[in-house]
């Protein structure tokens, strides 16, 4: 079963979409008929040779301040995603207050450059402010799940492409029913919260793709063997109860720390698709704690394993795309998070681009691995989560 998807180069929103979306009045105009604005050399257009894409998350405050930033997404993507601005403790800080100018400018940014837009986060333990949190509770977590998700689902509806439902919900070392991690979400609700979620999507914005994004499941360990394990029999479980999810999403943070196992890699991606979701890479980078200081070895070495990665992915059929988490070295998450960060103070070379804008070898191993790629346009009407 295939199903249109929204907000692709060209597609105009509906009168309805325009209507209940509540947007404002300057980014209720048609999308553009422009084709993209990527370059003929960008990593999406050697992705979309192959039926893929390439995105990146957006941080607002480089878009805002430095237009070179602006001017690097719109050569090299053809997907975008708001890294922070559509989650709720950004979207909605105070229970009377809510404040979409990021979300609403990450879209307008797409807009203009032709580009697909993805949505994080609908349900995560984090990201939740302290008033929400306090009312995440058997009496109150219901409603507060459906307005949450009506409010941005809402804002957004027939715009985005497919939203993150539930983000990192696995965690069978905390022991928990179903191998379900610690939440809020399912201290009040129980584990029927993710059937909640992804329903309450449907009935926001029935256009845009469900999907359940998950973390620490691509390389070898025997406790990331459990989360695999935890993974293929919810998402059966979600499945056979007819649980509206359509596509999965592999975060795609790898980690030198690790070795990756290809095998178990391409046999996992190919039980989701046989459950037939689509698959996303949804926040690509290479964290090079374990790599030696020196920036020409460094770069090699995060090339070649992402290299190792990628070929693995984009060789089954039913992955759709790559967003990488940002495009450029300084913007990444790992240089300001306590575990990943490198213990040498340098900062992290996990992107494909660097701090002046240029490509990495990241993005040359990257580029090689779309133009390498089989051609996945055949794959699509076979997959319902298209
Ligand atoms: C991170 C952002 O990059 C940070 O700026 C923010 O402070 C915390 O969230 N997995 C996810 C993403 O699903 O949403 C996280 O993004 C990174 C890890």
């Amino acid at each position: 079963m295939t199903r249109q998807t929204h907000a692709g180069p060209g597609d105009r929103p509906s009168r309805r979409a325009v209507l209940a979306g509540g947007l404002a009045a300057s980014l209720c105009a048609p999308f553009p008929a422009q084709a993209g604005s990527w370059a003929a050399d960008s990593l999406h257009a050697a992705a979309s040779a192959k039926g893929l894409a390439y995105g990146s998350a957006v941080n607002i405050t480089p878009l805002r301040r430095d237009p070179a930033y602006g001017r690097a997404l719109a050569r090299e993507c053809g997907l975008v995603v708001a890294e922070n601005e559509m989650k709720m403790n950004y979207a909605w800080p105070e229970p009377g207050r809510q404040a979409f100018a990021g979300g609403d400018e990450t879209l307008a940014f797409a807009r203009a450059n032709g580009q697909r837009l993805r949505g994080t986060t609908l349900i995560w333990h984090e990201a939740l402010p302290d008033w929400a949190r306090a009312r995440i509770n058997r009496r109150e977590g219901e409603a507060l799940m459906r307005r949450w998700i009506g409010l941005i689902a809402g804002r957004y509806r027939g715009r985005i492409e497919s939203w993150d439902v539930v983000n990192e919900i696995c965690g069978p070392e905390d022991g928990r029913e179903g191998g379900l991690r610690n939440s809020p979400w399912l201290d009040a609700l129980g584990p029927r919260y993710l059937d909640l979620a992804f329903e309450s999507l449907r009935e926001v914005d029935p256009g845009a793709a469900g999907l359940w994004n998950e973390n620490d499941l691509e390389l070898s360990a025997d406790w990331i063997n459990r989360r695999r394990a935890m993974v293929l029999k919810t998402l059966g479980g979600m499945i056979a109860r007819g649980v509206p999810i359509r596509r999965f999403g592999l975060q795609g943070h790898i980690y030198s720390t690790h070795a990756l196992d290809e095998a178990r890699l391409r046999g996992f991606l190919r039980e989701i698709a046989a459950m037939g979701l689509s698959i996303e890479i949804t926040e690509f980078d290479v964290d090079d704690r374990a790599y030696p200081a020196d920036v020409a070895v460094r770069d090699r070495k995060v090339a070649d394993f992402a290299r190792r990665f990628l070929d693995v992915v984009l060789d089954e059929p039913a992955v759709l795309n790559v967003t990488t988490w940002d495009i450029t070295n300084p913007n990444t998450w790992l240089n300001a998070n306590l575990q990943r960060r490198r213990k040498d103070g340098l900062p992290q070379r996990a992107l494909p681009l660097d701090e002046a804008y240029r490509r990495t070898p990241l993005w040359r191993a990257m580029h090689k691995a779309f133009t390498d790629a089989p051609d996945h346009r055949a794959a699509r009407v076979r997959l319902r989560g298209v």
